[in-house]
C-alpha cells in the first residue's frame, strides 16, 4: 500500500485555462499568493501551457514578469510548467537552440518541475526539452498522453513510459488532458507502470466527463504519489477534481495529504468572489458533466475554444456536427491523442470537413504537415487513400521532425532588435514574433494597445 498523497495545485494555470479561457491576470493571483504558499502544496502549477500565448495577447503583459512576480510572492513553493516538448508553449516545432534557451531562461526566472509532453508520445519530440531541464538541475517529469484507441493499450503506454525514463527524467507523469481515464483502466495502468519503474507517478486528469474523482481513488489504490487537483472554485467540469474534496477523502487514512481544509477554505472564498470576473469567457459546457466527450475525446482547454472560434465565424449551431466528425478525422489520421497542438488540428480539419459538406475537399496546412510526419510518428496507420488524397505523391519524412530546422535564436535576436530588453523579450519574440512585436510596441509606449489577433489553442 503506498503512503501519502501529494497534491499540484492547478488554480493559476490549467484551472482557469480550461474554465475561463487562460484569462485570470496576474494581479488576480498576487492577493492570495502569500496563503496559496502556505498550504504546503508539492508544487504549484503556475505557468506554460496556453497561459504564454494568453498572457501576452489577451492581457498584454509579459509571461516572464509575471513567473517573477508569483516567484518573489511565493518563495517556499515548487513551481510547475507545462512545457509542449520540441513545440514549447507553441503550436509548431521550433528549433533546438530555442527550446534549450527557453528552458534555460524558464529555470532561472523560478520553474523547479518541467512537465514535459509530446503531443504524438513521439519521445524524440522530447528528448531536447527533458536534456535542458535535466542541464538545469531542476526536476524533469516525462509525460504519458493518455488517450483510447484501438492502438492505445497499457503496454502501449508503459513502453513510452519506459523510454522517459531510460531519458533520465525524474518522475514518470500520465497526463489525461480530455478526462477520458475510467478508473479500472487507471488502476492496470498505474500498476503496470508502477511495477517496472522506480520512479514517483504523477496523474492529471480532468472531470470533463465525470471520471476523475473515482480515477483518483483507483489511481491512488494503485500507487499513484501524486495528483492535481483545482481549489473548489475553479474545479469540477472541464477542470480538475476539487482539492478539498481529495483532501477530506484521504484524510485520516495511510494517504493523507496532511493539507488543512481550513487554510484551504480561505484560498476558495478569495476564488470564488473572483470568478464572476471571467463572466464573459464562461462556456456553460465548461461547467457541466460531458459524458459525450468519451466519444469526441475533446480536451478540457480545446472546448471553450473551439465553441468561441464556431461563435466568431457564427457557426455556433454546427458544433454537434463538429464533435460528431472529430472521431472520424482522429481515425483517418491513425488516431493522434488530442492535445495541443494535434487537438486543434483535429478540430479544425473537422470543422472544415462539416463546413464544405465535403470531407477533404478543403485541407489545412497542419493537417498536411501532419500527414507528412512534421508531429512525429502517428500511433496508428493513416490510411494510404487519405495519404494519398492529402500528400498526392509526396513521401512523409521519417527523421526527427525538428532535425530539418535551422537554429532561429539568433535569427529572433537580430529581428527583434531594440524592441527587446532582455534574453526573454528575444525568446517571446523567437516564439510568438508577430504578437510579441504588438506586445512590445504597447510595453513601450510607441503604439495604442492592439486588439487581440487571433484565438489562442
Ligand atoms: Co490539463
Amino acid at each position: 500500500m503506498a503512503g501519502k498523497i501529494e497534491i499540484m495545485e492547478t488554480v493559476l494555470r490549467d484551472a482557469h485555462q480550461c474554465l475561463v479561457a487562460t484569462r485570470m491576470p496576474t494581479e488576480d493571483m498576487l492577493p492570495i499568493a502569500a496563503e496559496l504558499d502556505d498550504v504546503g502544496y508539492w508544487s504549484l502549477e503556475t505557468w506554460g501551457g496556453a497561459t504564454f500565448d494568453a498572457t501576452l495577447r489577451f492581457l498584454k503583459e509579459c509571461p516572464w514578469e509575471r513567473l517573477r512576480k508569483l516567484r518573489k510572492a511565493m518563495p517556499k513553493t515548487r513551481f510547475q510548467m507545462l512545457l509542449r516538448g520540441q513545440n514549447v508553449v507553441g503550436y509548431k516545432n521550433y528549433p533546438d537552440d530555442i527550446v534549450e534557451a527557453f528552458v534555460q531562461r524558464s529555470a532561472a526566472n523560478g520553474i523547479d518541475v518541467f512537465r514535459i509532453f509530446d503531443a504524438m508520445n513521439d519521445v524524440r519530440n522530447m528528448k531536447t526539452a527533458i536534456a535542458a531541464g535535466l542541464k538545469t538541475g531542476k526536476l524533469v517529469e516525462g509525460t504519458v498522453c493518455y488517450t483510447i484507441s484501438p492502438v492505445h493499450s497499457p503496454d502501449y503506454f508503459l513502453r513510452i513510459a519506459e523510454k522517459l525514463a531510460d531519458m533520465g527524467v525524474q518522475i514518470i507523469c500520465l497526463k489525461d488532458m480530455g478526462g477520458l481515464l475510467a478508473p479500472y483502466a487507471a488502476y492496470e495502468i498505474i500498476k503496470k507502470i508502477k511495477t517496472r519503474i522506480p520512479l514517483p507517478l504523477h496523474l492529471h486528469s480532468h472531470c470533463t466527463a465525470g471520471l476523475a474523482q473515482m480515477t483518483y481513488m483507483m489511481a491512488i489504490e494503485a500507487g499513484v504519489d501524486i495528483v492535481d487537483t483545482a481549489i473548489s472554485p475553479f474545479s469540477q467540469g472541464t477542470s480538475q477534481p476539487a482539492t478539498e474534496q481529495i483532501v477530506a477523502g484521504l484524510m485520516g487514512t495511510p494517504h493523507d495529504t496532511g493539507l488543512d481544509l481550513a487554510k484551504l477554505a480561505k484560498i476558495a472564498e478569495y476564488f470564488y468572489r473572483i470568478r464572476p470576473n471571467y463572466r464573459e469567457f464562461e462556456s456553460p459546457v465548461n461547467n457541466q458533466i460531458k459524458p459525450d466527450v468519451l466519444i469526441s475525446q475533446i480536451p478540457g482547454g480545446m472546448l471553450s475554444n473551439l465553441v468561441a472560434q464556431l461563435r466568431q465565424q457564427k457557426a455556433e449551431d454546427k458544433l454537434e456536427a463538429v464533435l460528431a466528425e472529430m472521431p472520424s478525422v482522429r481515425k483517418d489520421l491513425g488516431y493522434p491523442p488530442l492535445v495541443t497542438p494535434t487537438s486543434q488540428m483535429v478540430g479544425a480539419q473537422a470543422a472544415l470537413n462539416v463546413m464544405t459538406g465535403k470531407r477533404y475537399s478543403v485541407v489545412a496546412m497542419e493537417t498536411r504537415n501532419y500527414v507528412m510526419g512534421l508531429y512525429g510518428e502517428a500511433p496508428g496507420e493513416i490510411g494510404a487513400e487519405i495519404k494519398e488524397k492529402i500528400l498526392g505523391k509526396k513521401e512523409p519524412i521519417t527523421c526527427r521532425p525538428a532535425d530539418l530546422l535551422k537554429p532561429g535564436l539568433e535569427k529572433a535576436r537580430a529581428e527583434a532588435g531594440a524592441m527587446a530588453k532582455s534574453e526573454e523579450d528575444v525568446l517571446t519574440y523567437a516564439l510568438f514574433p508577430e504578437i510579441a512585436k504588438d506586445y512590445f510596441l504597447y510595453r513601450d509606449g510607441v503604439a495604442e494597445r492592439q486588439p487581440a489577433t487571433a484565438v489562442t489553442q
